[in-house]
């Protein structure tokens, strides 16, 4: 399916927001049109930051009907998929970089009943996918070290992105691709073009201004990009 028709999808990244309101946070995502949320879970093992866990999505579960798009920056995912299932994510989105076993991966987050991602640093080939791509539901290009949302987009990666979503079309297959990280209206733009359908966006969200404008200003762009690559 190219870009063009794909849904394009804007997912805020609850780690820009203020955790003391998080509540608001998620409300005001909701109100201002977001898709998903993207919740950012980190052990202070795989990345050098530690973020929240399980408790932490099912509170937010329990206060949205917005799919709940679970990013794994964490050493063992194996080991935690269950516990995300419970607290009510949709999608788990683990690293290949980790150390579980990327089909076995697959195979049980399916088995969970849940959609299944597979994120690479911006340093990892997309062939490190090549052996399971066509039962993935995403595939998440980090366009910077993931740990921290406030950084800049690394352009380099969107060749990557580019052969990401070739790769998808050519195989008929449906599934996402996912930028995350520095994405904002002045990078969306690239990104979209480049074939992503998926745009997890946290300081350009959170860090200034009115969420609902910010959310429009990102839909604009992405939308931009789009009517660049059919063109
Ligand atoms: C980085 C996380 C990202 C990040 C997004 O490790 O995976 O989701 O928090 O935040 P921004 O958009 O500010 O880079
Ligand atoms: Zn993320």
């Amino acid at each position: 399916m190219p870009a063009a028709v794909h849904r394009l999808r804007l997912a805020p990244s609850l780690l820009s927001a203020d955790f003391a309101a998080l509540g608001d946070a998620v409300r005001a995502v909701e109100a201002g049109g977001a898709d998903a949320l993207h919740l950012d879970v980190m052990d202070g093992h795989f990345v050098p930051n530690i973020s929240f866990g399980p408790a932490l999505v099912a509170a937010v579960r329990a206060r949205t009907r917005l799919p709940l798009d679970v990013h794994l920056m964490i050493s063992e995912p194996l080991r935690y998929l269950d516990a995300f299932q419970k607290a009510g994510g949709d999608t788990l989105v683990f690293h290949v970089e980790s150390n579980s076993e990327p089909e076995e991966v697959v195979r049980r987050v399916h088995a969970l009943g849940l959609a299944v991602g597979a994120a690479i640093r911006p340093d990892t080939p997309l062939s490190a996918l090549d052996r399971f791509v066509d039962r993935l539901d995403q595939v998440l290009v980090m366009s910077v070290q993931p740990g921290f949302s406030g950084q800049s987009f690394h352009p380099e990666v969107l060749p990557k992105v580019r052969a990401a979503r070739e790769r998808i079309d050519r195989a008929g297959l449906s599934a996402d691709v996912s930028i995350d990280g520095g994405v904002t209206a002045a990078t969306a733009t690239g990104a979209a073009e480049a074939g992503a359908t998926f745009f997890v966006c946290g300081n350009a969200v959170f860090a200034g201004g009115v969420v609902a404008d910010n959310l429009r200003q990102l839909r604009a762009a992405v939308e931009e990009g789009v009517r660049h690559a059919v063109r």
